[in-house]
């Protein structure tokens, strides 16, 4: 029996790797460490939440005392570290709790890891999931290799950045066994509605407008959640230690072609008329400092360990579309005052 730590796990990827690693090796004990921020939600496991190797516990990665003594606790054999301040708006407006869990939390994290396994590091891994934004953004041309150099811009990128530098460091440093990951734009069930296509699902279902930022020509590489998932379970099990793997799906989309796809999907989903859903459609101020582009080449997971995502776009939105429409319980409990108080700020002052 392994003990492996995921933290995060009640957000949006942390839940789909938690009910994977749950589900496909009963013989690992999961512990889910998440301290239930806003973007936290119990509600996206409670399918798995009574498996017997599935175990919940509440706590902060800010406080360093705590990790410390959950690492002496429960002798953890590998860590999956999700947890993180997740959304570039917020770290517009809020750049501190950035800089504390995604860099303190970080290397809390790291320190249990490398305090625990000092004596024993045969066999354990940390994981650190990132982002593809700590590439920066691109041009019309180009991709996201794990050989280009850091260029992060915004406070989100740039924690995730200095996460990403402090996990190499203690591989280099103190031999910690590492291996990193970043992935493009995610998509799928359960994801919190203040990203992109979770909003505009919930605002074409209530009829509101769907805020495009700028003129709408920003481009994303969507992949869908559960094909993330399958990669950080080949990247956990047979990445090479020291190692970065780049994560994406091929799949570029402006955000207002996105936008306009989505609209017809939900348009035939909902049985309205064609055209009903585009007319929803609202430019609003530009994001501060938004990224043009961003790409991945995934040719180095491809070819090094077999991975290769499994839906296409249309019907991973299709599939996507479907969740949320029959989940509509979900969304309304997600969409509560904390929010509501949020989004007026995020979007009723542009
Ligand atoms: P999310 O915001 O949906 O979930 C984050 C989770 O972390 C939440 O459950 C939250 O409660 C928890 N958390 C936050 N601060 C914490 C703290 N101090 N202590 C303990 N738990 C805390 O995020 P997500 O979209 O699922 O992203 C997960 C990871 O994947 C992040 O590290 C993110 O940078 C990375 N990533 C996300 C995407 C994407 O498109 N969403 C793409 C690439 C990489
Ligand atoms: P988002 O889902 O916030 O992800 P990220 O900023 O990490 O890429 O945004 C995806 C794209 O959509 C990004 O270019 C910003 C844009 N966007 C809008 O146009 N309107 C919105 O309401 C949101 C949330 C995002």
């Amino acid at each position: 029996m392994k003990t492996i730590l995921i933290t995060g796990g009640a957000g949006f990827i942390g839940s789909h790797v938690i009910r994977r690693f749950v589900n496909k090796y009963p013989d690992y004990k999961i512990v889910n460490l998440d301290v239930l921020t806003y973007a936290g939600n119990l509600e996206n496991l409670k399918d798995i939440d009574y498996m017997p190797n599935y175990e919940f516990v509440r706590g902060d990665i800010n406080d360093a005392p705590f990790i410390n003594s959950l690492f002496a606790k429960y002798q953890f054999d590998g860590v999956l570290h999700l947890a993180a301040e997740s959304h570039v708006d917020r770290s517009i407006s809020d750049p501190m709790s950035f800089i504390m869990t995604n860099i303190v939390g970080t290397v809390n994290l790291l320190n249990g890891a490398r305090e625990n396994w000092k004596n024993n590091p045969d066999g354990k891994r940390f994981y650190h999931i990132s982002t593809d934004e700590v590439y920066g953004s691109l041009g019309e041309t180009g991709f996201f290799l794990e050989t280009t150099s850091y260029d992060p811009q915004s406070p989100y990128s740039a924690s995730k950045a200095s996460s990403d530098h402090l996990v190499r460091a203690y591989h280099n440093t103190y031999k910690l066994p590492v291996v990193i990951s970043n992935c493009s734009n995610n998509y799928g069930p359960n994801q919190f509605p203040e990203k992109l296509i979770p909003l505009a699902i919930h605002n074409i279902s209530n009829n509101k407008p769907i805020p495009i930022y700028g003129k709408g020509e920003n481009i994303r590489d969507w992949l869908y959640v559960e094909d993330h998932a399958s990669a950080i379970d080949l990247v956990f099990h047979e990445g090479k230690n020291g190692e970065t793997y780049n994560i994406g799906g091929h799949n570029e989309w402006t955000n207002i072609a996105l936008i306009r796809q989505l609209c017809k999907t939900m348009d035939i989903k909902l049985g309205r008329d064609t055209g009903t859903a585009e007319k929803l459609i609202t430019y609003v101020k530009d994001r501060a400092g938004h990224d043009l582009r961003y790409a991945i080449d995934s040719t180095k997971i491809q070819r090094e360990l077999g991975w290769k995502p499994s839906l296409q776009f249309e019907e991973g939105i299709e599939k996507t579309v479907d969740w949320y429409l029959a989940n509509s319980n979900w969304l309304e409990n997600v969409v509560s005052g904390a929010y509501e108080k949020y989004y007026e700020k995020q979007y009723l002052s542009r």
